[in-house]
């Protein structure tokens, strides 16, 4: 089967920088907190105007620009999302619109910090059965749009941003491998925003609940996402035959820095084999992965041959693992 290759990745975080320090003027935490608990120091937030397709746009300007594509080249756009701009129409629809996209379809995927992966794998899906040719896939969030400033359970952790490739055929045999899939919905409330849909339609009590921003069980989601990122990065390996030792750059979403480390140490992945950027930009959601990798390509930390592993889990409870020969 066609491997589904990465021919261009942009990224792109709002300006506004806003520190622990800021943070701690909001709510009772402290640096000193947030830096031992999940190793986040910085995170960017956008301004008032801007959404989460303005974000994602920007950064689809920049993988297309470095595919050498133009928005017309473009046969189909994922969006991976938890914020969209709306309930509908989708996200995707309004980054179609503002590049210029004519005659293209789109679509948001919503399966929180796993949008990442999700998103790769059904654009991949594309690609490699010759239905479209050049599709682009993104992860976007302005998840400060739905983050609670007086809760300092989530709002130390979440922040906004947005990453994109562009898929094409591959000539060879580089792209991406695979990718797994996987939720348990019986784990919802471990992270979840009950109000503005069917079950809690928006209303003013909803909104004096307090009920449209991310409700969050911190401890217990650590646990259960340190299984799901060991689980699903080692099955993945394991059924191509790899083990870590193949590895050559790890790509996680970046939740917590103590989640990546216990799972890289479960992998028996060295932390110089694992990609950190969430120090200066928190949690960015479906935006992470795309982010961290946009990165670590600039930084010269992927070179032609290698094999990338990216994981990522989020509210769902949703994980997945994905396995790339770059
Ligand atoms: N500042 C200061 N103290 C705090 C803060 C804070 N921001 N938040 C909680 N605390 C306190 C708690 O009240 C508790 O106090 P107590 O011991 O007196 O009861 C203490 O710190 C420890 O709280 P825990 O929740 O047990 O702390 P933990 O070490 O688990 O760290 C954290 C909390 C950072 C939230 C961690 O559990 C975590 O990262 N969990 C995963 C969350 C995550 O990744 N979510 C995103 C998923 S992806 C997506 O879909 C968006």
């Amino acid at each position: 089967m066609t491997r589904a290759k990465i021919i261009g990745v942009g990224a792109y975080a709002p300006k506004r920088v806003v520190t622990n320090a800021d943070i701690a003027q909001m709510v009772d935490t402290s640096d000193e907190w947030i830096v031992q608990r999940s190793g986040i120091r910085e995170r960017r937030l956008a301004d008032e105007t801007e959404t989460t397709s303005d974000l994602a746009v920007k950064a689809a300007q920049q993988a297309l620009e470095r595919a050498n594509l133009t928005p017309d080249d473009i046969d189909f756009i994922v969006v991976g999302t938890t914020s969209a701009d709306m309930q509908f129409p989708s996200t995707a629809n309004y980054v179609q619109s503002k590049l210029g996209c004519r005659k293209t379809g789109s679509v948001d995927v919503w399966a929180a910090c796993t949008g990442s992966i999700y998103s790769l794998s059904i654009a991949a899906q594309f690609v490699q059965t010759g239905k479209y040719a050049r599709v682009l896939c993104i992860g976007a969030e302005t998840l400060s749009r739905i983050t609670d400033f007086t809760d300092r359970a989530t709002c130390v952790l979440l922040a906004d941003a947005a990453g994109a490739v562009v898929l094409a055929p591959s000539p060879d045999a580089s792209g991406l491998i695979d990718a797994d899939l996987y939720s348990d919905g019986a784990h919802w409330e471990l992270l979840y925003m009950p109000g503005g849909g069917s079950k809690h339609p928006a209303s003013h009590e909803t909104v004096d609940a307090r009920m449209h921003f991310a409700k969050m069980k911190g401890s217990e989601l650590f646990k259960v996402a340190v299984r799901m990122f060991t689980e699903s990065a080692a099955t993945i390996l394991a059924r191509h035959g790899f083990t870590a030792a193949d590895v050559d750059l790890f790509v996680p979403h970046q939740a917590n820095l103590r989640i990546i480390e216990a799972a890289a140490k479960r992998l028996g992945l060295p932390m110089d084999r694992v990609f950190i950027n969430l120090d200066r930009y928190g949690n960015t959601g479906a935006a992470s992965v795309y982010l961290a990798l946009e990165e670590a390509v600039g930084a010269g930390r992927v070179k032609p041959g290698d094999l990338v592993l990216m994981a990522a889990f989020g509210g769902g409870v949703t994980w997945g693992a994905a396995l790339y020969r770059w």
